[in-house]
């Protein structure tokens, strides 16, 4: 047998931090330390949440933004916590939900997308189906999310990683990756940060020929 931990058996130190202080899961810590670094969330922000379940990144967010923000929290499966008034909650698919379904809340000072698939073992298959995620949240970030805005998108590393920044960088007039050191050591995410929507997109001939702005290696 063998002897090798498996990260994924029982609650680790994180999970258990977690709901101590009242989170249902330990990914809280993931959006706290973006949140830290690139200074994301205030008071009076309307935010949308996609792929909020069971509720971690709501919770954060809908405390963050206070009574004078909102919070619109969806996902194909219903939240495992109650949030506060200034928050709603939406069951939907992002896949198939139109943008005026999303737009509650809208337009968006921020909009955060910790949406993955269910993963299989098929690593490419999985990869795919996250980078069809990250490209439907930025899809709504393009529609919803204000000029100025700020986006945050998970993905899973793979092929297509170069053409999720790339499509980030004509949208932001700054992209930068972020690893939160909560992330498991086996897990191959990454989120792609989109900072200061700007006005139009880029051509994809004025991105290959501008200067892009700062990143941050994963
Ligand atoms: C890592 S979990 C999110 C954890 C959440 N941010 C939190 O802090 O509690 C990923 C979520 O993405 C959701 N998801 C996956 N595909 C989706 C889709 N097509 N539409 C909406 N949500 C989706 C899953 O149901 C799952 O709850």
């Amino acid at each position: 047998m063998s002897t090798r931990k498996n990260p994924y058996k029982g609650p680790d130190h994180l999970t258990l931090e977690a709901k101590k202080a009242g989170y249902p899961a330990r990914s809280v810590f993931k959006l706290e330390e973006i949140d830290k670094r690139v200074s994301l969330l205030r008071p009076g922000l309307r935010v949308l949440d996609l792929g909020a379940a069971p509720g971690s990144w709501s919770l954060y967010t809908a405390q963050r933004v206070g009574r004078a923000g909102r919070l619109l929290a969806m996902d194909l499966k219903p939240l495992e916590i109650a949030l506060p008034p200034q928050a709603a909650a939406l069951v939907g698919d992002a896949l198939s939900l139109d943008n005026e379904a999303l737009s509650m809340f809208a337009p968006y000072d921020v909009v955060l997308s910790d949406m993955a698939p269910n993963t299989t073992g098929n690593r490419l298959g999985d990869q795919t189906r996250s980078f069809d995620l990250f490209m439907r949240a930025l899809g709504v970030a393009s529609a919803l999310l204000r000029v100025g805005g700020s986006f945050v998108g998970k993905i899973f590393m793979g092929g297509d990683f170069p053409l999720a920044q790339a499509e980030t960088r004509r949208l932001f007039e700054a992209e930068r990756n972020v690893r939160p050191e909560g992330t498991r050591t086996t897990s191959y995410e990454i989120f792609i940060v989109g900072e200061r929507k700007r006005e139009a997109p880029l051509t994809h001939e004025a991105r290959s020929t501008k200067k892009e702005g700062p990143r941050e290696g994963a």
